[in-house]
C-alpha cells in the first residue's frame, strides 16, 4: 500500500477511563484537530493488568503504581497515534501537568484542567520523550503498516 507520508512528529495520546466515561473524547479530539494534529490511527481497548503494568512499567517502584494499574484497568482507554510538527512537546504542551488539580490553577486552559481531577484521575496521557513514543505506539499498535500491537493482542479491543 501507498499512503502519503506525513511530515510531522509521531506520539501517543491515550484518553483514560475517567476522560471515556466523563465523556470528553469528542472535546479532547476536538482540541487535537483544532491544534493542528494529524489523528493517523486511534484504538479503543480495555487493558489487563498485564498490560498496565508494562505500558508504565518505569514506575513499578512507585508507591501510587497499584493505583495507578486499577484505575487503568478500570475501563476502556482510547490510543491514538497523533502527528504534527514538535508533537511530542506540543501534546505534553496541551495536556498541562500531570496533576490535574494543580493544572486547574497553574494551566486553566490545559486538557487536564478541562477534564480531569486529580494526578491519577488526569484524562489523558502524552509520550514525554522520542524513546517513550516510539515504545508507546508500538505498545498499542505494534508496527503501523503491519497492524494490531501488543495491547489489542492481549486486551479486549472495543
Ligand atoms: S513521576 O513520579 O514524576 O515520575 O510521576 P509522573 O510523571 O508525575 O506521573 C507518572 C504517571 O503516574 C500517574 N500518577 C499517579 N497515579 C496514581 N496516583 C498518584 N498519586 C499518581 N501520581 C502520578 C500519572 O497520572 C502519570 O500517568 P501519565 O499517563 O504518564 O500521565
Amino acid at each position: 500500500t501507498s499512503f502519503m507520508a506525513l511530515k510531522g512528529e509521531r506520539t501517543l495520546a491515550m484518553i483514560k477511563p475517567d476522560g471515556i466515561y466523563g465523556n470528553f473524547t469528542d472535546r479532547i479530539k476536538q482540541v487535537i484537530l483544532e491544534n493542528g494534529f494529524f489523528i493517523v490511527q486511534e484504538l479503543m481497548v480495555q487493558l489487563v493488568v498485564e498490560n498496565a503494568t508494562l505500558f508504565y512499567s518505569e514506575h513499578s517502584a512507585k508507591s501510587f503504581f497499584p493505583n495507578l494499574v486499577e484505575y487503568m484497568t478500570s475501563g476502556p482507554v482510547l490510543a491514538m497515534v497523533i502527528e504534527k510538527t514538535n508533537g511530542i512537546s506540543e501534546w505534553r504542551a496541551l495536556i498541562g501537568p500531570t496533576d490535574a488539580g494543580k493544572a486547574r490553577v497553574s494551566h486553566p486552559h490545559s486538557i487536564r484542567a478541562m477534564c480531569g481531577s486529580s494526578a491519577q484521575r488526569n484524562c489523558v496521557h502524552g509520550s514525554d520523550s522520542a524513546l517513550a513514543a516510539a515504545r508507546e505506539i508500538l505498545f498499542f499498535f505494534g508496527d503501523i503498516s503491519a497492524g494490531a500491537g501488543a495491547a489489542a493482542a492481549a486486551a479486549v479491543e472495543l
